[in-house]
């Protein structure tokens, strides 16, 4: 099969830019362009401050990107520490260029692991013009419009990718799928390319679904669980799922997984559901448990014991997020009821059902721990992205929240330690409400003690570590001492109140703030996740 050496990347988003910095990485002697229309978020992927956060990512690209310091730096003529832009064997050593331009030339072959092989660019031409293999990363949203509306995904951007495939290709390409698509997405790409590509020129399109998942994005690119490659059977077919195998280096074979190709692409959209299946069954058990007595934690750390079940995936909390797992559970949906089969349609519905009834409790919760009203009061939502370690805002239950109580007239102030000012207030502008309207009433911060200071209520809607109880520390003497606690109470209403006169040790979220009254735990996008330390406490004074 043939070795891939150039990769063009369509799509320099959440999942483009770290899948693709990372294949980079791991693979010094492939060169990959991530190519995107938004010309704002390429200048960020070539700066040093990146479009997205990730832990470790940076670490991944600028290697990439800008080359890694010489590692036998005294073999070097001038002995000093170089950042290598370019290095090529010459005279049986090794000339290479710093950053800066200046040419070293190293008297024996040197193994640098990297000379940059990272480009990000908005040049779609040239990158697809060069490319072995193309991975599309692009969006593919729910439809807000035309049949399908709501539940159909959108291919738009996909399709359009495609399209520029074919009309800019002259020589034989692997098109790999990369974005979560519908099943047979696989086969109408095929059809768009013959039909509009340059004489002589062939394409082979394989699915290649991404499980990344936000937050630990660069870890679970550099150690998956699987990677799965679908192709056609034919031998072109497997010779191109070969030659994408070659560039998934790092990953022991055995964890990568060659199936036909509308497997491959139905695999994506079924984990997706089922990891949304069960937190929403998580998340409704967590309503018996309100209405009982019994706690949701212990339920779940029960049911988690099972070998069977597992514990992943299994903490209730304010109901899902992102952009991924109601898209792709309506996707389903959709799928199911193309097919007729209506009862395998409803059975998937329910499951955002569930999410939307536990986001608006959460928020019925909130108003009655603050005795029915919370006009005029002031509401502090500490975390806004849809879970800890991104700042990924898109379908966070932090805007339902936001907006269910907003609607109760009460002052809101939001801190999140990675999402930024204008991504909230777009998020939450494109809520429906407007933004003038918002401003009146809401206030994003920068300072986790501004925004808490003077509030009546607390409210943690993501599971940023630094919000669990070690990482926040009093600030000065005068730090508030609530005279009782409520605790055991988490977003799921467990209610075994214990007052106590002090706070234990390292504990609690009151302490940020001179005068809040209640401290309300939510969940998070990914409530495995939540740590164990702010799993339950509800604080009021
Ligand atoms: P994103 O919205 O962050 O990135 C998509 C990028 O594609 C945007 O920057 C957009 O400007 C660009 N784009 C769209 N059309 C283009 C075109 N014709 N030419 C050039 N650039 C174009 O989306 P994200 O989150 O990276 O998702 C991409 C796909 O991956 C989706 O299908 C999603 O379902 C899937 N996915 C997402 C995961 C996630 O955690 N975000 C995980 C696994 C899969």
């Amino acid at each position: 099969h043939k070795e891939v050496k150039k990769i063009a990347c369509i799509g320099a988003g959440y999942v483009g830019g770290p899948t693709c910095a990372v294949i980079a990485y791991k693979n010094p002697s492939i060169q990959v362009t991530i190519v995107d229309q938004n010309t704002e978020r390429i200048e960020a992927w070539n700066s040093t401050k990146l479009p997205i956060y990730e832990p470790g990512l940076d670490h991944i690209v600028f290697t990439a990107r800008d080359g890694i310091v010489a590692p036998l730096d005294h073999n070097l003529t001038s002995g000093k520490p170089m950042t290598v832009q370019l290095a090529s064997t010459m005279n049986g050593g090794t000339l290479i260029t710093g950053l800066d331009g200046h040419d070293e030339l190293c008297p024996r072959p040197l193994d640098l692991g990297h000379a940059p092989n990272l480009f990000f660019t908005t040049d779609m031409s040239s990158a697809i013009a060069d490319a072995d293999l193309i991975f599309i990363c692009v969006n593919t949203p729910t439809k807000d419009s035309g049949i399908g509306k709501d539940y159909a995904c959108d291919l738009k951007y996909f399709e359009s990718a495609a399209r520029k495939i074919a009309e800019i290709a002259v020589s034989d390409k692997i098109i790999v799928e990369k974005s979560t698509v519908p099943c047979k997405t696989a086969q109408s790409m095929r059809e768009l390319l013959e039909a509009n590509c340059n004489p002589g020129v062939r394409f082979e399109v394989l699915s290649n679904p991404e499980f990344l998942s936000e937050g630990s994005a660069v870890s679970d690119l550099l150690n998956p669980d699987r990677v799965l490659i679908g192709s056609d059977s034919s031998s072109t077919g497997v010779s191109a799922a070969a030659s994408l195998s070659d560039v998934y280096s790092w990953v022991p074979r055995n964890r990568i997984i060659s199936m036909n190709l509308w497997s491959c692409e139905l695999s994506k959209l079924a984990a997706n559901a089922l990891l949304a299946q069960r937190i929403s069954s998580i998340n409704s058990l967590s309503a018996i448990c309100e209405a009982t007595g019994a706690n949701i934690n212990e339920v779940s750390y029960a049911c988690g014991l099972d070998r069977r079940i597992g514990p992943h995936m299994l903490k209730a909390g304010v109901g899902f997020g992102g952009s991924c797992f109601k898209k792709d559970i309506l996707s389903l949906v959709y799928l199911a009821e193309s097919l007729h089969l209506s009862e395998v349609a409803d059975y998937w519905k329910s499951v955002v059902a569930m999410n939307e009834y536990q986001k608006c409790r959460f928020t019925r919760r909130i108003t009655h721990c603050l005795f029915d009203t919370l006009t005029g009061k002031k509401i502090t939502i500490l975390g806004f992205s849809y879970k800890k370690d991104t700042g990924d805002t898109r379908e966070t239950p932090a805007v339902t929240l936001v907006r269910n109580i907003f609607a109760e007239k009460c002052k809101i102030s939001i801190y999140d330690p990675k999402a930024s000012e204008q991504q909230i207030w777009l998020q939450l502008a494109e809520d429906g409400g407007k933004l003038e309207k918002l401003k009146s009433r809401i206030t994003i911060h920068h300072d986790i003690y501004e925004a808490c200071e003077g509030a009546d209520a607390i409210v943690v809607a993501t599971e940023w570590d630094e919000f669990s109880n070690k990482a926040i520390t009093p600030r000065g003497p005068s730090a508030w001492t609530p005279s009782s606690i409520l605790r055991g109470v988490s977003a799921n209403g467990n209610r075994s109140h214990t007052p106590t006169n002090q706070i234990p040790q390292g504990e609690t979220f009151s302490r940020v703030a001179p005068t809040p009254t209640i401290a309300i735990l939510g969940g998070s996008g990914t409530p495995s996740r939540l740590p164990a330390s702010i799993d339950s406490v509800i604080s009021r004074n």
